[in-house]
């Protein structure tokens, strides 16, 4: 068969998935298809910011518990070509590259299918232009159809001409197709290949006729023009459409730091509301100078409602939040006591917790899950928000870093997020990149990596291998700081 298709043949396909989906339309709604997997389809011109939002859809799913995976067609399209070499290949009368772009589009759609076949994978993103109605019947028909799952489609519209431009820098900038490309020459291919996808585009809704029976939603200009939702129905896609009615500021950055030193950290113990240490103290100190020195506009502070991230935030001249859901883990029957103490106490409860730390819940206490959960709203607002500071915890910055950094869930109780450093967090591109300050002041370390053996007879030598060094009384800490 050959790979590429003509205008009759793409017009046949249409007419043969338009007769389908008139047959589907009469079919009576097929059941119990509310908990099938979901592929969301994009659609829109380059520079719509599609991708952008097809990554923080990603992101924000993968976070909350549905697993989640983006499929970008034009990964697909650079497979198949050594390198790319202009806007040509984007001309709808470029059969051979048209063909090349069809190909790609469908081994984009169908390893999504197959993905989302897989027990556990709730959401694909079909990332990439989508413009023409055949191609978008063809999902429908595979998806919807023909393998019992759901589909809905995310158009991305963008009129603002200043979101347009910083829209156009960033493909320039990050795309793989401009790499090594000289700036004008870039800039002039993207113009062209942006005029001929806009010669083969057709809109999924005109006026307030809607392409096909399943969920669609229309963003305008990253959100700030509001979003146009038709027919969504579904935890599902409510929950898609909510994420991404919010907009998103383009340039963002945060920063991030642990309350300083406690005296419960001095002697190694874990919860509780423990004073700052005089080394916590200092920190607080050449933090706030630290932030002044930065002259950051409308800086926000948002801390826990505990004295340890309070004391360490109070010399900072801006605005401040006091936050419950950015509190320490509560560790519930275990709270202030020291790891060894938990050993001797629950030697089961601890063995328990080093082998799934991640699903783990104290005795009338949180889990890491418990504590992402209740972080959801803090992180939706946070994702809207430049310039704040948010003086949290271990564990806390743990799941908050783990969000902006993409990690695995698995990976975030171990996390290293050490004392008396700032974390700063920028976005950059479609990603976070991470920058770490840390300051001259000495402090205990209070990361226990995973023991190597996690078993509930372990003795409590191997317990407690991975206990990092801490004082026995914090006046031991005090009069080593006389003693220098
Ligand atoms: O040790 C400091 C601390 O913030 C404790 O209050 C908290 O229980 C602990 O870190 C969380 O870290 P982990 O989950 O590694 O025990």
């Amino acid at each position: 068969m050959s790979l590429f298709i003509n205008k009759e043949e793409e017009m046949n396909m249409e007419k043969r998935t338009s007769e389908k989906r008139g047959a589907q339309k009469t079919c009576k709604k097929p059941l119990l298809r509310q908990f099938s997997p979901l592929l969301v389809a994009m659609v829109g011109l380059p520079g719509r910011g599609k991708s952008i939002l097809a990554k923080r859809l990603e992101r924000y799913m993968n976070f909350t518990g549905d697993n989640t995976k983006v499929y970008d067609i034009s990964e697909y399209r650079r497979k198949h070509m050594e390198k790319y070499a202009s806007h040509e290949m984007f001309k709808a009368d470029n059969l051979p590259a048209l063909g090349i772009r069809i190909q790609s589009f469908r081994e984009a759609l169908e390893d999504a299918a197959a993905w989302l076949s897989e027990t556990g994978n709730k959401l694909a993103i079909l990332d990439g232009p989508n413009v023409s109605r055949s191609q978008r019947e063809e999902i429908y028909d595979l998806v919807y159809t023909q393998l019992g799952f759901r589909v809905m489609f995310i158009e991305c519209v963008c009129e603002d001409r200043m979101m347009l431009e910083r829209n156009f820098k960033e493909i320039l900038q990050y795309s793989a197709d401009y790499r090594g490309m000289a700036a004008q020459e870039a800039l002039k291919d993207l113009t062209l290949k942006m005029a001929h996808y806009k010669a083969q585009y057709v809109s999924p809704s005109l006026g307030s006729e809607w392409e096909l029976p399943c969920p669609m939603v229309k963003v305008l200009d990253g959100g700030e023009g509001g979003v146009i939702a038709h027919g969504v129905n579904g935890v599902m896609e409510a929950k898609i459409l909510s994420y991404i009615s919010t907009p998103r500021p383009f340039q963002q950055t945060l920063y991030f730091s642990r309350h300083g030193e406690s005296e419960y950290n001095v002697i190694g113990k874990i919860g509780g509301n423990a004073p700052l240490s005089p080394r916590g103290q200092k920190y607080a100190e050449s933090l706030a100078k630290h932030v002044k020195a930065l002259n950051l506009p409308s800086l926000q502070v948002w801390t826990s409602t505990l004295d340890r991230t309070k004391a360490t935030s109070s010399g900072i001249k801006a605005p401040q939040l006091h936050l419950p859901e950015l509190d320490e883990i509560y560790s519930g029957e275990c709270e202030s006591l020291t790891y060894e103490e938990l050993q001797d106490l629950f030697p089961k409860e601890l063995a328990l917790r080093d082998h799934q730390k991640l699903k783990y819940r104290y005795p009338q206490g949180e889990s890491y899950l418990d504590v992402m959960r209740r972080l959801v709203p803090v992180l939706m607002q946070l994702e809207t928000e430049t310039n704040v500071l948010v003086v949290s915890h271990q564990a806390v910055l743990r799941c908050i870093l783990a969000y902006f950094l993409e990690k695995p869930l698995e990976e975030v109780p171990y996390m290293h997020v050490p004392l008396h450093t700032i974390i700063k967090v920028t976005l950059q591109g479609y990603n976070y990149n991470i920058e770490t300050i840390k300051m001259p002041i000495e402090c205990v370390d209070t990361n226990r990596p995973k023991p190597a053996n996690c078993s509930m007879n372990r003795t409590a030598e191997d317990a407690l291998k991975t206990v990092p060094a801490h004082f026995d009384d914090v006046t031991q800490l005090i009069h080593a700081l006389e003693a220098v």
